[in-house]
């Protein structure tokens, strides 16, 4: 069985107290929820990664993640953060290849190979974000590009390398925009994905991966979307800001 996670990216928002008053709302309302084989993971700007590293330590289902590594183990790379520091506050996972990160910081899949195996060689698990713009789907290019980023991002990894990797298909023309994909447009790709998996690695690494829709996804169409059977949860943008839409995610796989 597969991990279910509902992962929350608060993306640049919230100072210190605002994140920390967020995350022991969500906290409280989350415990009761995460059920089964579901986790619950907060991905915050730096600021707050310690703290609610440290209040997450009193629960079995909620994790925290940073939104962002450096590719170099340290050195003079002013403003940059490590994936070594990222771990030594207590996060557990990294957002990489965010749509954001390859638009405002010309991110590539060169770089994000790199970012991936820092990561991995820092414990941390990475949640590798894919996904087409509106012009490569209206050009009917998005399959190519998805396979692209999967190839040239993370494929070069081994078996057990992958096992670690959680991927998150993110549609550019979606996120923060209200426009959500359907069920069936997003269920289409994570089959797409993991059928490219089957095929690199084998059915078992396919089977065992979990593949997260990101998007616009909120409380009203988090339930088709988790119902589908190649997906295995979502990565939340302005939703995660609001403690009970969060959590109503959460709750939507039940
Ligand atoms: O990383 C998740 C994010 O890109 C989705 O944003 O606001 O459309 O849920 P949003």
């Amino acid at each position: 069985m597969r991990k279910k996670i509902v992962a929350g990216n608060w993306k640049m928002n919230l100072d210190y107290n605002e994140g920390l008053s967020l995350f022991s709302e969500v906290l409280n309302m989350v415990k009761d929820e995460a059920t089964g084989s579901q986790e619950v993971v907060v991905c915050s700007p730096f600021i707050h990664l310690h703290s609610i590293a440290q209040l997450a330590k009193g629960s079995a289902k909620v994790s925290v993640g940073a939104q962002n590594a450096h590719q170099n183990e340290s050195g003079a790379f002013t403003g940059e953060v490590s994936a070594k520091q990222i771990k030594s506050v207590g996060a557990a996972y990294v957002i990489l290849g965010h749509s954001e990160r390859r638009q405002y910081f010309g991110e590539t899949n060169e770089l994000l190979a790199k970012k991936t195996d820092t990561a991995l060689a820092n414990d941390l698990k990475p949640i590798f974000c894919i996904g087409e713009t509106l012009q490569e789907r209206e050009a009917n290019t998005h399959f190519d590009v998805i396979k692209s980023q999967l190839v040239e991002g993370i494929f070069h990894l081994d078996a057990s390398q992958f096992a670690k990797v959680v991927i998150a298909y993110e549609p550019v023309w979606a996120i923060g925009t209200g426009v959500t994909a359907t069920a069936e447009q997003a269920q289409e790709i994570h089959a797409f994905i993991r059928k490219e998996i089957a095929a690199k690695y084998d059915q078992a690494v396919a089977d065992a991966t979990t593949i997260l829709y990101g998007g616009s996804c909120n409380p009203k169409n988090a339930h088709e979307l988790f119902a589908q059977g190649d997906i295995d949860g979502g990565l939340i943008g302005g939703a995660s800001l609001k403690s009970r839409d969060f959590t109503d995610i959460v709750k939507a796989f039940n």
